[in-house]
């Protein structure tokens, strides 16, 4: 088949949305959502299914040693670097069919309609799915993308345990495990360039009816683990004055960290999200608080002085108790190069869909990436920005237009002479 209408036109947005569907299959919730942790059997069996599609198509599957699942259209030339376009297939605990889904399914149906217009690009094209990257099972996220890049080590990573005890490398041998027929790729291989699609997660596009955003950049993240240590005591004898209660020590931090982290603009995004209470039993006094912090703000300094002043904070409200902080992971905003967002912008134009440029209050794989190869990301709109929920809800089009954007995006990558890093 020649390539008349490029490879837009071989998107079937039928086909994108019933694997959209079938996935969605892989730890569904009776209440429409998706429970699919980073490593689980759910994923594992939601990845199984997407090498069998991958390999119908004509795709190679190959895995690295952080898990990372990658399908290759072979180029041209198989000495070049791949381009890579994917996303992640691990939820939150309660998450929605399409955080991540969507990137990785679009990607699949990009490639798919590059061998169905029967052009062979001159790099590679590669699926990739990057392990943990919401990082609700072992935090922090984004862990595979970070050891792919370099950000972290694999040896620093799997000792991290979640709250059964199972650490990142038992869980990672399990996976390993189940994929052992496919072939190994070596850790952090030279790549020409990523691009992420993904929903929006916020109104930007649905309130100006706008089918792709080509995002700028993404803001930047601090995250903490605090441990209160108090002392357990019977709740009917310990007298107020001798209590070392660990939750009211706890409340008070909370309450401290949330007024120090107001600001009347509302830009500063501040979340305690995990808050565990331990022995967490009626009548015995709370000898032990954990809780997280995920603090985001689009300004470097900004994220810098708040994280700063996490640990004054705490210390100034931890009462009779003894409080312990642990940063997880600091990433300052980025921005992607103006060259992959222009040709982003002007793949929109040249389909006809409405787009702008927007930034991404949200993290993603595509922050790592962007440190060892030219990254972009193609955003489609997500009703009332409703995401991390089992509500998330997309429409077949949209999802569709955005397959096409990446598809074209991704051959033209392909092809090209040299990739501008800028
Ligand atoms: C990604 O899931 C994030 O928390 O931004
Ligand atoms: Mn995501
Ligand atoms: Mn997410």
């Amino acid at each position: 088949m020649t390539d008349a209408g490029g490879v837009a036109a071989h998107v079937d947005a039928g086909r994108l949305w019933r694997r959209l569907m079938a996935l969605a299959l892989f730890g569904a919730t009776p209440k429409g959502g998706v429970s699919r942790l980073a490593l689980s059997q759910e994923e594992a069996a939601a990845r199984a299914q997407i090498v069998q599609w991958g390999e119908t198509i004509g795709l190679e599957p190959s895995v690295d040693a952080a898990s990372n699942l990658f399908l290759r259209l072979p180029g041209a030339e198989p000495d070049l670097p791949p381009v890579l376009i994917g996303s992640h297939s691990d939820s939150q605990p309660t998450g929605g069919k399409y955080d991540g889904a969507y990137g990785v399914i679009a990607a699949l149906e990009a490639l798919e309609a590059i061998k169905a217009s029967g052009r062979q690009p001159r790099r590679a094209i590669e699926l990739v799915l990057w392990m943990n990257e919401e990082g609700s099972r072992f935090a922090p996220g984004m862990m595979g993308s970070a050891v792919f890049s370099g950000v972290r080590r694999l040896e620093d990573i799997v000792g991290i345990k979640d709250k059964a005890g199972v650490s990142v490398g038992e869980a990672l041998a399990s996976m390993l495990a189940a994929e052992q027929k496919l072939p190994r790729r070596p850790l952090g291989f030279k790549a020409a360039a990523f691009v992420e699609a993904h929903i929006e997660q916020g109104v930007t596009l649905q309130n100006e009816q706008r089918t792709i955003g080509v995002v700028t950049g993404i803001q930047g993240k601090r995250t903490f683990r605090v441990e209160v240590e108090g002392e357990e005591s019977h709740a009917g004898t310990s007298s107020r004055a001798d209590r070392r209660d660990a939750l009211v020590s706890a409340i008070a931090i909370a309450r401290a960290l949330q007024d120090a982290m107001w600001d009347a603009e509302d830009a500063v995004r501040f979340t305690i999200g995990m808050f565990s209470v331990a022995p967490n039993a009626p009548s015995v006094v709370p000898g032990r608080v954990v809780f997280s912090i995920d603090l985001r703000h689009g300004d470097a300094e900004t994220v810098k002085r708040l994280g700063d002043m996490i640990p004054e904070i705490c210390g100034n409200a931890r009462g009779a108790c003894e409080v312990k902080i642990r940063e997880l992971l600091y990433d300052a905003p980025i921005e992607f190069p103006a060259s992959i967002r222009k040709l982003i912008s002007k793949t929109a134009l040249r389909l006809n869909l409405p787009h702008r440029e927007l930034p991404s209050p949200a993290g993603h794989d595509s922050r790592y990436l962007h440190r060892v190869c030219p990254t972009g990301m193609i955003f489609i709109p997500c009703k009332d920005g409703v995401s991390h929920n089992e509500a998330e809800e997309i429409t077949p089009g949209d999802a569709a237009a955005g397959a096409r954007a990446l598809a074209e995006v991704a051959i033209s990558l392909a092809d090209s002479e040299v990739i501008d890093p800028r």
